[in-house]
């Protein structure tokens, strides 16, 4: 059966998500055709998803995730819980810009981030928002100031949850001081597991950790055995990386990213994949 996890205490979400970067092809890549992104997001949520990652910066030559995510599954099924993120980037387009010039963080900004987000999304309070910590002009950016912006805008009705992304250990602790903190989305992945203590302690807050790049993102996750225990499970190898980070901890929402029909159903497949005390050992 496909567990689920409550984001904030409230949202229910079976533990596989989706993560819609990959329609764009934002920051680089190929991208699926509009027909095929807008029948993957279907089909995930046919699927069972309800968990879809997002941000208005997704988005690349007029390509946008939110406006497809709207177009696919507007109105949305009451269980559906879009995430999205303001922070570090304004626009997709920032990514090129000098540090000095990055300035996604500034009130102004968060509050047009959010705004960007509701407009496109096509609603009127965004499930949850992560504060985007990271890139290059974090530098001297504390996360304190920010993070309250965000909380004024909760308050005011535009977000019901707030997250972090990004971040270290110490603004995880710092942040849940200033806010009540639905979920972290950091790197973590089978083969990149810097973030276990940070997994760990949200474990115990009850907080969801939410893993970016769960198969590994641009570079396909390998680590030894892996293919060894696949091929015991007549699965792939991203669906053991899959059902690794949902053995690892009950708080891990990973949302794996796809330009394909096939390789989502192979990823919602991996919802239902135990991993054996054997094949933990094994993978390390
Ligand atoms: N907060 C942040 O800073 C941050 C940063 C990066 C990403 N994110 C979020 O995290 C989500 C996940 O990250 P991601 O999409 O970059 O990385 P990912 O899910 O680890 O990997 C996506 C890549 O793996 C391939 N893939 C996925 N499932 C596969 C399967 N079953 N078999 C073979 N290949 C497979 C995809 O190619 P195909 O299209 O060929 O399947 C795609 O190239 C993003 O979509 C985004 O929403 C957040």
């Amino acid at each position: 059966m496909t567990e689920r996890w409550a984001m904030g205490g409230e949202l229910s979400v079976a533990r596989i998500g989706y993560g819609a970067m990959k329609l764009t092809g934002w920051p680089r890549g190929d991208r699926p055709g509009r027909e095929a992104a807008l029948a993957i997001l279907r089909r995930a949520v046919e699927l069972g998803v309800n968990h879809i990652d997002t941000s208005h910066y997704y988005a690349r030559d007029g390509v946008a995730a939110n406006e497809l995510i709207r177009e696919a599954l507007h109105p949305y099924p009451d269980d559906l819980v879009i995430v999205t993120k303001v922070g570090a980037l304004v626009e997709g387009s920032d990514l090129a810009l000098p540090a000095a010039q990055k300035t996604g963080l500034t009130p102004g900004n968060l509050r047009r981030g959010v705004e960007a987000n509701l407009r496109t999304l096509g609603v009127d309070r965004l499930d949850v928002v992560n504060l985007r910590m990271g890139d290059l002009d974090r530098t001297g950016t504390p996360l304190a100031e920010p993070l309250e912006t965000l909380l004024a805008l909760r308050d005011e009705g535009l977000i019901r949850h707030l997250g972090v992304s990004n971040v270290t250990a110490a603004e995880f602790e710092e942040a849940r001081r200033i806010a009540p903190i639905a979920c972290v989305q950091n790197l973590y992945n089978l083969a990149r597991r810097d973030d276990d203590p940070l997994v760990d302690a949200c474990a115990k807050a009850g907080i969801a950790y939410v893993p970016f790049f769960p198969v590994g993102g641009f570079q396909p996750v390998t680590a030894a055995h892996l293919e060894a225990v696949a091929a015991r499970h007549r699965a792939t190898v991203p669906q053991v990386a899959l059902a690794w980070l949902l053995a690892r901890s009950p708080n891990i929402l990973p949302i794996p990213g796809t330009g394909s029909l096939a390789h989502l159903e192979e990823n919602v497949a991996a919802g239902t994949l135990r991993l054996s005390a054997e094949d933990l050992a094994e993978l390390g």
